[in-house]
């Protein structure tokens, strides 16, 4: 692995053109492609294992109505890369991998496709683990499992780990504290002001944190009705969607959508941090990261603060624990803080701190590979507990 931060444009290191695929694969330094084609079902998928020095890559499927193979293959390659990075700083011992179903979600789902899909999943032998992602809903998951044993974050009726948003909160609760600590050197959010963006699943849980420990909520909806029910329960105070940015605050908590750090919001943010569990809260990371390092602003890497969902279907793996899930969930406050330092030391913005990070852990743990160990063909990760404890 290079220091190169993700989302880097590619770096094609010795691009024949000739050969595309393997430039594709070899830009990022992804292990591997699997091109899954059934004309019976009608499937077209791809599954791309990015990195497995840590662990069998995990990452799930998303399925989406691609306009080319291309757009789908540099999707699923740069989500696949992310998974690596999410996992590695987060301290689980999973790698990178991600699937994309090339189709309409609203027209082409078929019981046949989830389970052909299903089938080729089951081909890697565990080398790649699925979970739901964008476009795919409980029952297509439930399809993919009738298949293969290599799939995650299933409901709480099936043995799995079910809503993850509730340990996803938390880390973000804990992410926010560690910013708290290194702007104000107290991690207390008593009275701190926080604008939180969203009253969904998410941000619900994590304004009952925040308000449990006294924090002055500013809360928006697009859904006025959801915001004004969370602030009702909290004691916040309800603000319209477009007012939420330019609030006078402590703490920003993007807890909706992405890509709200852009070149129309940046002006307006007057807040200290930005810590919420939205994913590509950064338009574009190499541009507005720098921005806000250049204003003052800490941000909290948005794959580093909102790994609990990822650390509560990893949690299945070994036998589910929410407690467990939690506390681990819990420990985002010290890698936060590491990462907070480690920008601040190197004068480099926050998301390419956690990127340089999570290359070194890789790095370190790649190294002791070299040491052989009798159990070098059951590792005890994912996979072979996992089975015989659900099946
Ligand atoms: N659920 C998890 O465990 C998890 C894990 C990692 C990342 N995330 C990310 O966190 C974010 C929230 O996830 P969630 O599960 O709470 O979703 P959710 O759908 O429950 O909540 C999102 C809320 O945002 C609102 N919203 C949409 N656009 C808005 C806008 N412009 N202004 C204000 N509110 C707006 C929606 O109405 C909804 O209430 C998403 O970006 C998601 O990708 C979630």
């Amino acid at each position: 692995m290079t220091e190169t931060p993700i989302h880097d444009p590619v770096k094609n290191k010795k691009a024949n053109p000739s050969f595309p695929v393997f430039n594709a694969l070899q830009s990022h330094d992804h292990e591997q492609i699997v091109i899954c084609s059934d004309p019976e079902s009608g499937l077209k998928a791809i599954i791309a294992i990015h990195d497995t020095t840590l662990g069998p890559a995990l990452g799930g499927t998303r399925m989406w109505n691609y306009e080319t193979e291309e757009a789908a293959l540099r999707d699923v390659l740069r989500l696949s890369r992310g998974m690596t990075y999410k996992a590695a700083i987060s301290g689980l011992n999973l790698g990178g991998g991600k699937a994309v179903i090339i189709g309409d979600p609203h027209k082409d789902k078929t019981e046949i496709l989830f389970r052909a899909f299903g089938r080729f999943v089951d081909g890697l032998g565990g080398r790649y683990i699925t979970a739901e992602d964008v476009g795919m809903s409980e029952q297509d998951m439930e399809w993919v499992y009738s298949e293969t044993k290599y799939v995650t974050g299933i409901p709480k009726a099936l043995g799995g780990s079910g809503n993850p948003s509730p340990v996803t909160a938390f880390g973000v609760y804990m992410g926010a504290k560690a910013c708290a600590q290194k702007a104000y050197g107290s991690d207390s959010l008593e009275g701190k002001k926080i604008a939180l963006q969203g009253a969904g699943n998410v941000a619900s849980t994590f304004a009952r944190h925040a308000a449990k420990e006294g924090a002055k909520l500013f809360i928006s909806d697009i859904y006025q009705e959801k915001a004004k029910a969370l602030t009702e329960e909290v004691g916040g105070t309800l603000v319209p969607p477009d007012k939420i940015y330019g609030l006078d605050v402590d703490i920003f908590t993007p807890c909706a959508l992405g890509g709200i750090i852009n070149d129309d919001t940046m002006d307006q943010l007057k807040c200290d941090i930005i810590a919420g569990g939205a994913n590509n809260v950064l338009d574009v990371e190499n541009i507005h990261g720098k921005q806000l390092m250049d204003k003052g602003i800490i941000y909290a890497p948005d794959y580093v603060i909102n790994a609990g969902g990822l650390i509560n279907v990893a949690g299945e793996l070994e036998g589910y624990n929410e407690e467990r899930c939690l506390q681990k969930a819990g420990k985002i406050y010290d890698t936060i803080l590491d990462i907070l330092n480690y920008s601040e030391d190197n004068n480099i913005p926050t998301h390419v701190a956690s990127n340089i990070l999570a290359e070194q852990r890789i790095a370190q743990v790649g190294k002791t590979h070299k040491i052989y160990s009798s159990k070098g063909h059951f590792s005890g990760r994912a996979g072979e507990t996992y089975l015989t404890d659900r099946r």
